[in-house]
């Protein structure tokens, strides 16, 4: 991976659904499922760092990304349109650990889900997905052709079981489980899972340089702290040390 950051020309940027937001880039982007991309929209230093974003989808070397509006950089980012420009720096971190064998369970929180479909694709196994949202699902209907299984919770009950998506969820019917979401969600899942399957879960701590430099986006590990941004952001659910 090359240091530097580079061009890459928006081919389309949608909102797929209300402050989610699906861009493709135009170019020759490599990574694998579970890598992320430092991405800037715009020029200045205002806002000062550019943001994390991880791959969705890669196809033909163009990349797509799924995110949601949050603060000042992804709605920047929103306002962008065909042809504009993305400065952008990647693939960043360690991807998924990939197994090839047994029934995976996908666990996403909201747009946790990013990181789902250019899994689901690589994995080439029984998958089932559980996936929370507030209200609206989206992003499911890319995941569907890779997933036996699909299972929706939404706070609100508008779409599935109104609830929290963990409530669905049975680890012993399991081999190996990923999961990607807001951080106590995903600390539910580890509970659940521990000493009974292999949870992998994919931390999304903030962060600033990207390329293990800063020490910013650091995570207590069995092992200590550990960056996210170059030791993960994918870990084994075992190693990160949970607070009550
Ligand atoms: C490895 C990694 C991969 C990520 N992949 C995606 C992705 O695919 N799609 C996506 O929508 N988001 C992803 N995120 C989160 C994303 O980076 C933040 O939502 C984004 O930086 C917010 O920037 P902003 O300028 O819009 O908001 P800011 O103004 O910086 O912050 C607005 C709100 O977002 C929260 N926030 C900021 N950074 C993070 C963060 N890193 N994680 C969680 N909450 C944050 C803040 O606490 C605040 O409440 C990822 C984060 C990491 C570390
Ligand atoms: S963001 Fe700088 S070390 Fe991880």
């Amino acid at each position: 991976m090359a240091e530097t950051y580079k061009d890459g020309i928006i081919y389309s940027n949608t909102e797929i659904s209300p402050n989610i937001y699906e861009i493709i880039l135009e170019g020759d982007f490599e990574g694998k499922p579970g890598q992320f991309y430092m991405v800037r929209g715009w020029n200045g230093l205002d806002p000062f760092l550019p943001r994390p974003i991880s791959i969705a989808d890669l196809e033909n070397g163009r990349i797509k990304l799924l995110y949601e509006v949050r603060g000042k950089g992804t709605h920047i980012i929103s306002k962008l349109k065909k042809g504009d420009k993305l400065s952008i720096l990647g693939p960043l971190g360690n991807g998924f650990n990939i197994k090839e064998e047994g029934k995976i369970a996908l666990i996403t929180g909201g747009v946790g889900i990013a990181p789902m479909l250019y899994l689901a694709k690589n994995l080439f196994a029984e998958i089932d997905i559980f996936s929370g949202f507030r209200s609206n699902a989206y992003f499911l209907d890319q995941i569907r052709p890779y997933v036996k299984n699909t299972f929706i919770a939404t706070e609100d009950g508008s779409t599935g079981h109104k609830g929290f998506v963990t409530e669905l969820f049975d680890p012993s019917k399991y081999d190996v489980v990923y999961t990607c979401g807001p951080t106590p969600m995903m600390e539910v899942v580890m509970k659940m899972c521990k000493g009974k399957v292999p949870v992998y879960v994919s931390m999304e701590n903030r962060m600033a340089c990207g390329i293990g430099a800063c020490l910013g986006c650091t995570v207590e590990t069995t092992r200590g702290m550990e960056r996210v941004c170059k030791e993960g952001p994918v870990f084994k659910g075992e190693e990160v040390v949970l607070h009550d």
